[in-house]
C-alpha cells in the first residue's frame, strides 16, 4: 500500500511516523509538513529530522504556514517548543543537510507517478490537501482513500465542539471531506482511548534502542498535557483494522464563527462520500504495535 503522510510533528505525528516507517505493508512514498501543533518552520524541521531517523529516504515537502483563512493558531506547549517534547536533540545524530522542497509539489508528482492509488494519511489541519485539490484536481484520481486523524462527534478539544485539526482550518477539511474521496476518519471518539500510560513509557524506554527512548522521552512530557496517541489510530488502521469498531455516516464542517467553528457532524446530505468513523479500539493491542515497531530500530 502506498501512502503519503501529511502532518505538524508533533509527538503524536512523530509516533505515527516511527510506526508507520515499521509496517511492512507501507510503502511511504513521501511525507508533507503543515503548520499546526508547532509553526510551519518547526513542524518541516521535525518531519524531515523523524524521516531520517525512522531510516526513510522519501521526499519530504514544506507545506502551508497559514490555514486557507484564519491566522494560524498553534498547540501551545502540549508538544514542548521544539514540538517533540523538547527532545528533538535525541534525534540530532540522524539529522543530514536537506534541500527544501515544497509540500503540495511533492503531494502531486508522487500521486501522479504513482503505479497505484494512494491512501493519504492527513495527521494534522487539512491545509495542504486542500491547496493541491485546488491546484491540481486531476489528482484526486490517484487517492484511493484518505485516512485523517481529525475531527469528534463527542465535543472538541480546541473549543466546545472543535477538534484541533479541523478547527485550525476548517475550510480546507470542508473541501476535503467533501471531495467524494472515501474517508476514514480518527475523531476523538476514538484517539481519546488511543491513550499511552506511564508503564507503556517504561517499556518502551528498556527497549534498548535511542528511537524508542526517544519515543517514551517525548511521550513523558506530551502525556503530561494530553496522553492520547490521536495520529498513530490514522496509521494502524490501514495495517490492523481489526483494532477499531466503525461506523458510517456522511460528514460536514461547520465553517460559521462561534462555538461551533470546526465542529464536525453527520449529515446525510452531504457531499462526503460515506465516511468510516473509528469508534473504539482495543488499546492494549493498539499499544502492542506500537511497541513491535519501536523494537525494530
Ligand atoms: O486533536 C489532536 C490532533 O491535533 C493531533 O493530530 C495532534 O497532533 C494535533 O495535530
Ligand atoms: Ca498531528
Amino acid at each position: 500500500m502506498n501512502i503519503i503522510i501529511d502532518c505538524d510533528p508533533g509527538v503524536d505525528d512523530a509516533l505515527a511516523i516511527l510506526t508507520a516507517a515499521k509496517q511492512p505493508e507501507l510503502n511511504i512514498l513521501a511525507i508533507t509538513s503543515v503548520s499546526g501543533n508547532l509553526p510551519g518552520e518547526i513542524t518541516y524541521k521535525n518531519a524531515k529530522l523523524l524521516a531520517q531517523a525512522a531510516g526513510l529516504s522519501c521526499p519530504v515537502g514544506r507545506g502551508a504556514d497559514q490555514p486557507l483563512v484564519k491566522e494560524a493558531r498553534n498547540a501551545g506547549v502540549t508538544h514542548g517548543s521544539d514540538g517533540l517534547g523538547g527532545h528533538a536533540i535525541e534525534l540530532a545524530a540522524y539529522e543530514k543537510p536537506y534541500e527544501v522542497l515544497d509540500a503540495v509539489e511533492v503531494l502531486k508528482e508522487q500521486l501522479l507517478a504513482s503505479d497505484e492509488k494512494v491512501v493519504l494519511v492527513v495527521l494534522g489541519p487539512m491545509t495542504n490537501i486542500a491547496l493541491l485539490f485546488q491546484k491540481y484536481p486531476e489528482v484526486k484520481d490517484k487517492i484511493e482513500k484518505i485516512s485523517f486523524m481529525g475531527g469528534s462527534l463527542c465535543g472538541g478539544n480546541a473549543n466546545t465542539y472543535g477538534e484541533f485539526n479541523i478547527y485550525v482550518d476548517p475550510e480546507a477539511a470542508g473541501i476535503v471531506i467533501e471531495s467524494g474521496i472515501p474517508m476514514i476518519m480518527a475523531g476523538l471518539d476514538v484517539t481519546l482511548k488511543a491513550f499511552v500510560t506511564k508503564d507503556d513509557l517504561k517499556v518502551w524506554e528498556d527497549l534498548g534502542n535511542p528511537i524508542a527512548a526517544f519515543a517514551a522521552h517525548c511521550c513523558l512530557h506530551y502525556g503530561s498535557h494530553d496522553p492520547a496517541l490521536h495520529d498513530p489510530c490514522s496509521i494502524l488502521v490501514l495495517t490492523h483494522p481489526e483494532l477499531f469498531t466503525t461506523m458510517l455516516g456522511k460528514l460536514s464542517v461547520c465553517c460559521d464563527e462561534g462555538d461551533h467553528r470546526g465542529e464536525t457532524y453527520l449529515n446525510p446530505v452531504s457531499k462526503s462520500d460515506i465516511c468510516t468513523i473509528l469508534q473504539n479500539v482495543d488499546r492494549k493491542a493498539f499499544i502492542g504495535h506500537i511497541t513491535e515497531a519501536l523494537k525494530q530500530y
